[in-house]
Formats: C-alpha cells, structure tokens, sequence
C-alpha cells in the first residue's frame, strides 16, 4: 500500500512535523511511504486556458495539461494518482488554505478523475483515501475556510476524506512539538489512513464527527441553497459535498443540518457531483460555440480601451 504526503508549508514547519508523525506510524502499520514539500518542486500556476475542459467536455477526449512537460506537475500527479493513499498537510494563510497549496490544486483539472471518468479513460478508475491535516497559529475561528477548502480539494480528486485534523495556536516552526496531543492525534491520522486504503468504494469516516455541522462531510460551514442549472435548489446546502436540505431543531432545542431524502444526489462524496457539474460545463460551453460572432463583435469595444497600467 503507498502513502503520498504533501507538506504545503514551511520546510521543517509544523505541518511537515504532524505528516511526518502520521507517515511513521503508516510504515509501522506497513505502508510503503513518500513526503513531498511543494516548496521544492516547480509549479507554475494554472494559465486558465481551459483546453483540458474543452477537450474533455466538448471533444469528449482526455487531456494532457499544456505545461505537462514544462514544470514538476505531471510528474507530481503520476505518484498522487498512484498512490493508495493521500495526506495532505496545509497551512492556514488568512483563514485559507496556503496559496501553494490553491496553485497545485488549481492545476488538478487536467487530471480530475470524475471528468477522465467521464470520457472512459480507464486508467482513473481507481479508489483512493485522503487524510487532512490543517495547522495554524490561531483558534479555528482564524482558520475557519481552511479544513473545508482543502476538503473541497480532494473530493475534487475522487478522493474519499477518511479523517481530518486540525492543529491551532502554533505558529512558530516547531512550536506543534509542545502539543503531544496533536501529535498522537496525528499519529492515529497515519494509523486510520491505513486502515482505510483497500477498503473499497465507501470507507468508513473514522475522523471525528463532531467537527462540523454537516452529517456527510462534516464540515463546518453551510450556505444557504442555490437554484442549480438544471433543477431547483435545497434550502440550504453544504457548500463542500453538495448535499442539501435545511436547518432543523433537535430534541435539545439545537439547531441541526438535516439533509433531505434527495440531499445526496449531487454528492461529491460519490462522483454524482462531479458528474453533474460535468454535464453543466458542457452546456454552457456549448452556448459559448454557437455565438462566438456574436461574442467576438461585442468583444471589440474592450479590445480597443486600453487603460494605463504600472511601469516597471
Ligand atoms: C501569510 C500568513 C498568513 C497567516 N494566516 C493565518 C491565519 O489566517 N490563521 C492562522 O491560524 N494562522 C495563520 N498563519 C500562521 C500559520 O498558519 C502558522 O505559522 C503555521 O504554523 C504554518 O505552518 P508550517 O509550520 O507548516 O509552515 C499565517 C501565516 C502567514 C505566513
């Protein structure tokens, strides 16, 4: 069994530290293990070109990102993809996940198993874990975007989150070593990402259900619902896995996110999310092709206005 980690923090910070905690007790347990710093491999940002969600949404093929032989991504994504298991241990930088971090995964959509799915490419057709280790120097009330955005990141993968952490009130390289309890913490995170590689289509949660308001992801962020291309929307939906349904009292007078009889059809849990969103792109890119002349006449009018910029 292989375990990637991703370290997107400082080298020798505290997140490589909890990763390092929970990649030791994989190997007691085992696994074979790798650890990576984002920090030392080359990564250019995502140019926005779209040519990999054309080409899979309107050529119906599979594609290769336009930087796949001009930096460390590709070879980066074959051991990810290639791995049973991911860890992924993130920074907060202003309550979010590290901007390192935002830029590896904006260059996942070339390699998004749902879509590759999608246009038969049999080679993703894979079950994968993930663990999730975020760390910051506050109280989660200053890293509240970051757990579920990471989340975000790899249900986007097809990876199915199987614990989760979250270490607060370290910043200072190093500082996590006054906190045993978020080291044994993450040595029970390497622990249950063993236990949870080969265990097939749906892996038993064995993070801590407590963390959050939604009873799916249990992530701890909710929005209100959003009318959806195709059908209308939930009273309130988790903005992580997509389920839906509303706000309802417990016996406790508590308020609780129950999700409704169809709240899980557009899960990100299960791929019916991703495939969704698939059809969706497709549709509107459609429209794009049909008016291009018409686009491209509009189009002149902000072509021609040049506004002054910044000289170097
Ligand atoms: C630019 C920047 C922004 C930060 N923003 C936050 C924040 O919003 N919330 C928080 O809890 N910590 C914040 N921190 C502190 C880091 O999350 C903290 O230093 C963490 O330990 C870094 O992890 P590392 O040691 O693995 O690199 C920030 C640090 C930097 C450099």
């Amino acid at each position: 069994m292989k375990i990637l980690a991703v370290a997107a923090g400082r080298k020798n910070g505290n997140g490589e530290i909890l990763l390092k905690e929970a990649l030791m007790r994989a190997e007691e347990l085992g696994a074979e293990v790798k650890m990576i710093n984002l920090h030392d491999y080359d990564i250019r940002p995502c140019s926005g070109c779209e040519s990999c969600t054309v080409k899979f949404t309107q050529k119906h093929e599979a594609p290769e990102c336009v930087y796949k032989d001009k930096d460390d991504m590709d070879m980066i994504m074959k051991e990810w993809l290639a791995a049973d298991g991911v860890i992924v241990a993130v920074p907060a930088f202003s309550f979010m996940p590290s901007g390192l971090y935002r830029v590896f995964c904006d260059r996942h959509l070339a390699y998004e198993p749902n879509f590759h799915k999608q246009v038969g490419n049999k080679a993703y057709f894979r079950n994968r874990v993930g663990a999730i280790i975020g760390n910051g120097g506050s109280t989660r009330s200053w890293m509240s975007l970051t757990l579920e955005s990471v989340q975000i990141t790899l249900l986007a993968q097809d990876i199915k989150i199987v614990d989760q952490m979250m270490v607060n009130r370290a910043p200072r390289p190093g500082q996590v070593l006054l906190d045993p309890a978020a080291l044994e913490r993450a040595r029970l995170l390497g622990e249950n990402i063993v236990k949870s590689a080969g265990a097939g289509e749906r892996p038993p949660y064995l993070g801590d259900r407590s963390m959050g308001w939604c009873p799916v992801c249990h992530s701890n962020v909710l929005s209100l619902g959003q009318p959806l291309w195709n059908g209308p929307g939930y009273a309130i939906e988790c903005p992580v896995c997509h389920c839906g349904g509303d706000l309802v009292k417990d016996a406790e007078g508590r308020w609780k996110f129950e999700i409704q009889e169809n709240g899980g059809e557009r899960s990100m849990l299960d791929g019916s999310g991703a495939k969704d969103h698939f059809f969706e792109i497709r549709d509107t890119m459609k429209l794009y092709y049909s008016k291009l002349g018409e686009i491209g006449e509009k189009q002149k009018k902000y072509l021609d206005y040049k506004p002054k910029g910044l000289s170097r």
